[in-house]
């Protein structure tokens, strides 16, 4: 052993109940577990079988009981709202222990499923552990998608109850939730019996009378709720993702798994310790704002910090530096998306002069790739290491990362170092082998996979092992290619399937071709992620139309847009399309996707001998140009 890091890898994967028992031991149990890691029903591994927890206890509770009461449990910084505003430990587990109070006067109770549509305001935190205080599972929806997602993500989850705000602001402009939500309940086949709205000032929303309950006076007139046992085994929350078809699919998460690796996730991966204040610059509709907003900072004691704001505009591109020099930021984690966002704004970091960085020991990326220029710029201005870490969100916290509570390696560019602890990540060819080092391949982890991963899809488990387990017997599809290089550090080159990320939101290009399908006028369609310089990728859309259509083709092109605004919503950043003749498809029918990629990204290509007919790629190149892709834009 060379160092801390091989040391605690290899137990991880030769004893994996040795290994967690240590971090387990540090959270508040009301029953231990039988059994640390349970494989009696493969392939579904569980974790803590017969344990009972509570996972709001141990992120509040537990740090009061621990003389921690007085310290800044949250802080709710909106630039967009000049407001700051923040909660001891004492002053959250009151709100959130009310508001358990008004989700039980709804008729809440253990298992139920809560969902939360709700801005970037503390209400989402304070909704999210009151349902994990009472046992009820949650399911927060990002703001930016559309109704129809909604009512998808409300028709499998059945919620009983909705929680949800008035508005949302981006930026300048004020965003009405309630109309969307009010449209979604009316697409969904299945109807909560009650909304509860946190009215905001900027928007007051109209409420249905006998369902729609008022934020505020129901929480006058709740009682506190206890927390209350349930099993390590159930339902945290379910957290829809982008899956290869227009259907999300329901990531679940356990309790006792998910609050064991979290905590110990914020040492070992980001040297983060009680006390300290903890930024992650996300969203709670995201993974990263589920793991590293609400769940892991608290577990740990920190102080986290929920930002209603961009990284730039609000109001520039300093915001950031403000936020880290006026709480005192140790450690943040955001997209590398942010960081190109604010170079794009002030590539010579003027701003970040007029702020005192001194308290910031670490920047964390992930979401995307980390492209050079950005973890350069980075390092450059902050002087500080930069941390590029990989995962999803199937595995609620870190695949790979250069885990700077065990060991600091040095950073390699492309890659996010080396598999954390309990991720045995191999890389395999079509026929499941392990490829040579170094041989690009799909990224697998050997099953079990760790405490705090997806233990099934949302009632579904066919579908969880059809999409993840089926493909590589034995190991987890994380549906990544890469390589692993012969100091054992990992490369993530791209996904495997119609997977894009767009400014590091997930989104299936599947979903948005399945809606341009449905324009009358579209015969065929492609989407395709294109390279961007700010949002990492945007899809673009080629549209084949009927026979006979001879109406202007912009637009055509302008309603199929409009349609996947509506439809997915504006986080689809779904605005370019252009119609073509035909597309290149191959001898078997299909479309030759990573062909008319590489045209448009302006990469090498070779003419693929299966193609029908290769003129058709000239024909892509020019309808490419026209839209500012593929040699337009040299
Ligand atoms: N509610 C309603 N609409 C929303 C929304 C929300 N919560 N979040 C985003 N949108 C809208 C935006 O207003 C935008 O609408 P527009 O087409 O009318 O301009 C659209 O969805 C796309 O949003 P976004 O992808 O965020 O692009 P942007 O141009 O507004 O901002 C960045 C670009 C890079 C500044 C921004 O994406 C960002 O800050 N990213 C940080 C990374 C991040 O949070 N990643 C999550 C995983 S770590
Ligand atoms: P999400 O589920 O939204 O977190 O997206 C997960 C996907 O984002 C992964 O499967 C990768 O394709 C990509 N991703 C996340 N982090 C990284 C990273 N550090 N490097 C490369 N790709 C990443």
């Amino acid at each position: 052993m060379t160092n801390a890091y091989d040391k605690a890898f290899a137990q991880s994967i030769n004893d994996p109940d040795g290994f967690w028992t240590g971090p387990a031991e540090d959270c508040h149990w009301y029953k231990k577990w039988d059994k640390v890691l349970d494989d009696s029903n493969k392939p579904f591994y569980r974790w803590f079988t017969g344990g009972e927890v509570n996972t709001c206890y141990n992120a509040l509770d537990y740090h009061i009981e621990n003389g921690r009461g007085g310290q800044h449990a949250l802080i709710y910084d909106s630039p967009v709202t000049n407001t700051i505003r923040k909660y001891t430990y004492v002053q959250l587990r009151d709100e959130v222990a009310r508001f358990a109070g008004v989700l039980f006067n709804q008729g809440v109770a253990k298992g139920d499923r809560v969902i939360i549509y709700m801005p970037m305001i503390a209400e989402a935190a304070i909704a999210m552990l009151a349902c994990a205080r009472i046992g009820a599972v949650h399911s927060v929806v990002f703001g930016g998608f559309a109704a129809k997602e909604l009512a998808t993500r409300i028709d499998d989850a059945k919620p009983k109850v909705i929680v949800s705000a008035s508005c949302g602001i981006e930026v300048k402009r004020v965003i009405a939730y309630k109309p969307l939500l009010d449209k979604a309940i009316d697409f969904a086949e299945f109807k909560p019996e009650k909304c509860v709205i946190f009215q905001r000032p900027m928007e007051e929303a109209s409420m249905v009378a006998g369902r729609d309950v008022d934020w505020m006076e129901a929480m006058e007139s709740a009682q506190p709720q206890d927390c209350v046992p349930v099993a390590a085994t159930d339902p945290l929350y379910i957290l829809y993702t982008s899956g290869t078809t227009g259907e999300p699919k329901g990531v679940v998460r356990d309790n006792g798994g998910h609050m064991v690796a979290l905590k110990w996730s914020m040492k070992a991966v980001y040297n983060v310790d009680a006390g300290d204040v903890y930024w992650a610059a996300s969203d709670v509709g995201w993974v990263v704002g589920h793991s590293y907003i609400v769940y892991a900072p608290l577990l740990q004691g920190c102080t986290t910090i929920l930002f209603e704001g961009k990284p730039v505009g609000t109001p520039d591109a300093g915001v950031f530096w403000r936020v880290i020099s006026e709480h005192k930021v140790k450690c943040m984690f955001t997209a590398p998306t942010a960081f190109r966002a604010i170079k794009r704004e002030d590539p010579r970091a003027e701003l970040m002069k007029n702020y005192d960085l001194s308290c910031f020991k670490t920047l964390f990326l992930a979401g995307e790739r980390l492209d050079p220029d950005t973890l350069h710029w980075a390092e450059n201005c902050l002087k500080i290491p930069v941390i590029d870490h990989w995962w999803q969100t199937e595995t609620g916290w870190a695949i790979c990362a250069n885990c700077m509570g065990i060991h600091d390696f040095p950073v390699k560019m492309g890659s996010p170092t080396k598999p954390a602890p309990g991720w045995n990540v191999q890389v395999v060819d079509p026929d499941c082998n392990v490829v040579k080092t170094g041989e690009i391949g799909a990224l697998v982890v050997k099953l079990p996979l760790p405490p705090g991963t997806l233990p099934s899809l949302w009632q579904n488990d066919k579908r969880y092992v059809e999409s993840y387990l089926e493909e590589f017997p034995g190991y987890y599809k994380t549906a990544d290619a890469g390589y692993i290089d012969e100091e054992g550090y990992v490369y993530v080159m791209s996904r495997t399937d119609d997977i894009i990320n767009v400014a590091g939101h997930r989104l299936s290009t599947g979903a948005m071709e399945e809606v341009l399908a449905d324009h009358p006028e579209v015969a065929e369609c492609a989407v395709l992620g294109v390279e961007d310089q700010l949002k990492g990728q945007v899809p673009v859309g080629f549209l084949v139309l009927n026979a006979g259509v001879d109406r202007p083709h912009e637009d055509i092109v302008k309603e199929v847009i409009a349609m996947v605004r509506d439809r997915i919503g504006p986080v689809a950043a779904f605005k370019t399309a252009t119609v073509v003749k035909r597309l290149p498809k191959t001898r078997s029918g299909k479309i030759l996707r990573g062909t008319i990629q590489k045209i448009a990204d302006n990469q090498q290509y070779k003419v693929p001998a299966t193609i029908d007919d290769p003129t058709i790629l000239v024909e892509m190149e020019e309808a490419l140009i026209g839209i500012g892709y593929a040699k337009a834009r040299k």
